[in-house]
């Protein structure tokens, strides 16, 4: 490996439509273009990888790897993946990333690297991302509480976060009424956690048309990748 201080981080963010990679410096800076994929159909964890193993391929060097992935993730198995394929229950994702990449591999939920990447590190924050689906991460003083899955919590008229607000929600009812949803959910989220910050990413929040509240903040999509180096702060 490197000196430290030139380690090389491959970043890389599964999604439901896209992967996409960036390669970072120590300090988290980007330091290549980012590249993108289409997620491969049905996206099996195999063909998933393959996708992972081309995207390296074009982003020259790198010494560890950080992995955000659409689902539950712990010690690097995914236990949940909603919007990929069940084969992905139970998978050692760390394990078989490394062994195909030959580096050190970390993963972790995708809107908890999203949040990362997001927060000041100071008092309670959320992070919602919207995208295929709908993810969640909190933060207190910085400290993640992992794996918070809002997106499948009931929200209202009988559906969940993810059912109301996820991109096929969006194309089914289109942007005004989706915002107007939106408002709704963040006016929820403040009464349930009175966060001192909310953070709203994922391919999706362009589509934000409402003024929002003075402690709700819009983040870059690209947000979800730099959030890869926090992974190996430890
Ligand atoms: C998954 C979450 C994920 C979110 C955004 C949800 O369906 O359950 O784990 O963070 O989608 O990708």
């Amino acid at each position: 490996m490197n000196n430290k201080e030139n380690i090389r981080t491959l970043s890389v963010d599964i999604g439901g439509s896209g992967v996409k990679a960036i390669v970072l410096d120590i300090t988290g800076n980007p330091l290549t273009q980012r590249s993108r994929l289409e997620t491969p159909q049905p996206p099996k964890p195999e063909v998933v990888i393959n996708a992972i193993k081309t995207l390296a391929s074009t982003q020259g060097e790198f010494d560890r790897v950080s992995v955000g992935f659409p689902g539950v993730v712990r010690n690097g198995v995914t236990e949940t993946a909603v919007n990929l394929d069940p084969g992905w229950i139970g998978f050692d994702l760390a394990t078989v990333l490394s062994n195909r990449l030959s580096k050190p591999v970390r993963v972790i939920n995708d809107a908890d690297m999203q949040g990362l990447g997001a927060i000041q590190g100071l008092g309670v924050e959320l992070v919602i991302t919207l995208g295929t689906g709908f993810g969640s991460a909190l933060f207190v003083d910085g400290k993640l509480v992992p794996n918070l899955e809002m997106g499948h919590h009931p929200f209202r008229k009988g559906e969940t976060y993810e059912e109301q607000l996820g991109r096929a929600a969006l194309e089914r009812v289109g942007d005004n009424k989706w915002n107007r949803r939106l408002l709704k959910a963040i006016a929820t989220l403040q009464r349930l956690f009175n966060y001192d910050s909310l953070y709203i990413g994922g391919g999706e929040a362009t589509r934000i048309k409402s003024q929002l509240p003075t402690n709700v903040k819009i983040i870059p999509n690209i947000t979800g990748l730099l959030g890869g180096i926090a992974l190996w702060r430890d």
